[in-house]
C-alpha cells in the first residue's frame, strides 16, 4: 500500500494479539519500513530481517523503560501502536453485566492493562516521536469508552478503563503538541475483530460486522496515513470517522 505519510520505523506494543500481530504483518509489506520494533510478554518470532522483537510486561515499568531507551539509540519513530488490552481473563472472569458484578480485582486488573500500562508505555515512548517531522503514538480503544455513545450499560470494568484511556490520550495529546507542532496522539476503535478478546462476545454480531485482525489492521493503518496533527487527542474508528468521548 502506497501511503501518504511513509512509516520507516515503528513499534507496536503487543504484537503477540490478534490485532498487533496483524498489524506487524501488515507494516512489514511495506518497502518503505526499515525497522519494526515488536513487542510482547513472549517474544515474538523473527521472520523478516527488519523485525526487532522485544519482551515487556505492561504490570512492569522497568521493562517499558528499558525497551524505549533501547529504541531511542536508534533514533525517533513514526509510529508507536499500542495493541494490548484486556476485557476478560480467559477464566470465564469479566466482563460486568451488573454492578452486582463488580469486583474491585477484577476492576483494578482492567484499569492496570487498559489505562495504567499504555499510560507507561506513553511516559516512555513519546519523547520517541520526532520533534519536527510527523509522528503518530496511536492506542487501541474502543468505541465503548466513549461515554457519549453509551446507550446499553454494562461492561463496567472495560468501559471505564477505555474511558479513562481516551482521557490520557486527549491529554498526552495536548502536552505533545507543545513539544511538536507535528505529533499525533489519538485512540482508535478497531471495529469488532475476530480475536481471543471479542471470542466468547461474538454471539449476534453479523459476519459483516465482524472483521478478521487483517482487515482491521488494514483500515487502521490506512486512518493513522489520513491523519493530521489538528486530529490530535481524538478517537477515531477504523474507517477514519471521530467518535465523540
Ligand atoms: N477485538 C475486538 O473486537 C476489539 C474491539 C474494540 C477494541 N479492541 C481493543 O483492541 C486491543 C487489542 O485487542 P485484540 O482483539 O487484538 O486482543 P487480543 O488478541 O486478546 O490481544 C491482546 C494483547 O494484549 C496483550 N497483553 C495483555 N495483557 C498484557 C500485559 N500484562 N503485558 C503485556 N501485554 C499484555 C496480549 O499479550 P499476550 O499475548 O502476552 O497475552 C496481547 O498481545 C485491546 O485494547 C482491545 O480492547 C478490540
Amino acid at each position: 500500500m502506497a501511503r501518504q505519510n511513509p512509516i520507516r520505523r515503528a513499534a507496536v506494543f503487543g504484537a503477540s494479539g490478534g490485532i498487533g500481530e496483524a498489524l506487524c504483518k501488515a507494516l512489514l509489506t511495506d518497502s518503505a519500513l526499515e525497522t519494526l520494533y515488536c513487542g510482547a510478554r513472549q517474544e515474538v518470532a523473527v521472520n523478516d530481517a527488519r523485525m526487532r522483537p522485544f519482551s515487556f510486561d505492561l504490570m512492569e515499568e522497568t521493562g517499558i523503560a528499558d525497551a524505549a531507551v533501547l529504541m531511542a539509540d536508534d533514533g525517533p519513530l513514526d509510529l508507536i501502536f499500542v495493541a494490548t488490552g484486556t476485557l476478560h481473563d480467559g477464566f470465564g472472569q469479566g466482563p460486568e453485566k451488573s454492578w452486582r458484578g463488580i469486583d474491585a480485582g477484577t476492576m483494578a486488573r482492567a484499569l492496570a492493562i487498559n489505562t495504567i500500562g499504555p499510560a507507561l508505555i506513553a511516559k516512555h515512548m513519546l519523547p520517541l516521536l520526532p520533534r519536527k517531522e510527523r509522528g503518530v503514538f496511536a492506542a487501541l480503544s474502543a468505541r465503548v469508552g466513549s461515554v457519549s455513545d453509551n446507550r446499553l450499560g454494562g461492561w463496567h470494568s472495560y468501559r471505564a478503563s477505555k474511558a479513562a484511556l481516551n482521557m490520557l490520550v486527549r491529554n498526552f495529546a495536548i502536552e505533545a503538541a507543545q513539544r511538536s507542532p507535528n505529533a499525533i496522539v489519538v485512540a482508535l476503535h478497531p471495529g469488532t475483530v475476530d480475536s481471543a478478546l471479542s471470542k466468547p462476545f461474538q454471539r449476534g454480531v453479523t459476519p459483516e460486522q465482524l472483521f478478521s485482525p487483517e482487515q482491521s489492521a488494514t483500515y487502521l493503518l490506512s486512518v493513522i496515513d489520513d491523519l493530521e496533527p489538528a486530529d490530535s487527542g481524538g478517537l477515531f474508528a477504523w474507517d477514519g470517522t471521530q467518535i465523540p468521548f
